[in-house]
């Protein structure tokens, strides 16, 4: 949906409250990470918290199957659940990049077209997308939720890598491979993001 239903609405009017305002001193941006359930979003996601909360950097982590029990509870799994996930998601990220809080944001986020969405919410100023990438042999090896098990045996229909495509970013911020790289290296790289 591109317009609000009601016709009677009216926004404040543009508050300078942005980067100058920004009384946390510190860039603002939303760290958009993709990839295929167990590619380590939401690992690599906790373990960058941890290191931006150590250096004093106020954040939040949107995480997939957090939000799913509150705020996108009523959502399932179809393209269009997806891309209704995606959007609020990114309101999200964007009402708080507006106040200065740097987000963290771990979503399979599938579909090229949800996250370019995503990004002209939030504004390419501030969106870095991260893609989490480790062959899909990797991810159903580790199944650390057990889901891949229960998607091949035809109990989670539109399962993202078995019966439902994920497409690859074309020209993330960065890539993190993780199979064969550690979860600090990939703290590492995040830290450096500009
Ligand atoms: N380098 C690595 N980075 C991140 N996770 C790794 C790495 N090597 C191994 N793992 C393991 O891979 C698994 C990744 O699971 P995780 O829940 O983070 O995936 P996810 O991408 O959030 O999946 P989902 O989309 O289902 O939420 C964990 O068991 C983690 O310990
Ligand atoms: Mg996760």
């Amino acid at each position: 949906m591109n317009e609000p239903v009601s016709k009677n609405i009216t926004p404040m009017p543009e508050r300078k409250l942005k980067v100058n305002y920004n009384v946390y001193h510190q860039q603002p941006m939303t760290v958009w990470l993709t990839g295929l359930s167990g590619s380590g979003k939401s690992t690599i996601a906790a373990a960058f918290e941890q290191a931006l909360i150590s250096r004093g950097i106020v954040c939040a982590l949107l995480d997939g199957d957090n939000l799913r029990h509150g705020l996108n509870r009523d959502l399932g799994f179809s393209p269009e659940d997806r891309a209704e996930n995606i959007r609020r998601v990114a309101e999200v990220a964007k009402l708080m990049n507006d106040i200065g809080i740097v987000v963290i944001t771990s979503f399979i986020s599938p579909y090229r077209s949800d996250r370019i969405a995503a990004m002209n919410v939030i504004g390419d100023d501030n969106y870095r997308e991260v893609f989490i990438s480790a062959p899909l042999s990797v991810c159903e090896s580790r199944d650390p939720k057990g889901l891949y098990k229960k998607a091949r045996a035809g109990e989670l229909p539109g399962f993202t890598g078995i019966d439902a495509p994920y497409e690859a970013p074309n020209h993330p911020a960065l890539i993190i491979n993780t199979n064969g790289t550690t979860v600090d290296y990939a703290v590492d790289s995040l830290i450096a993001l500009r």
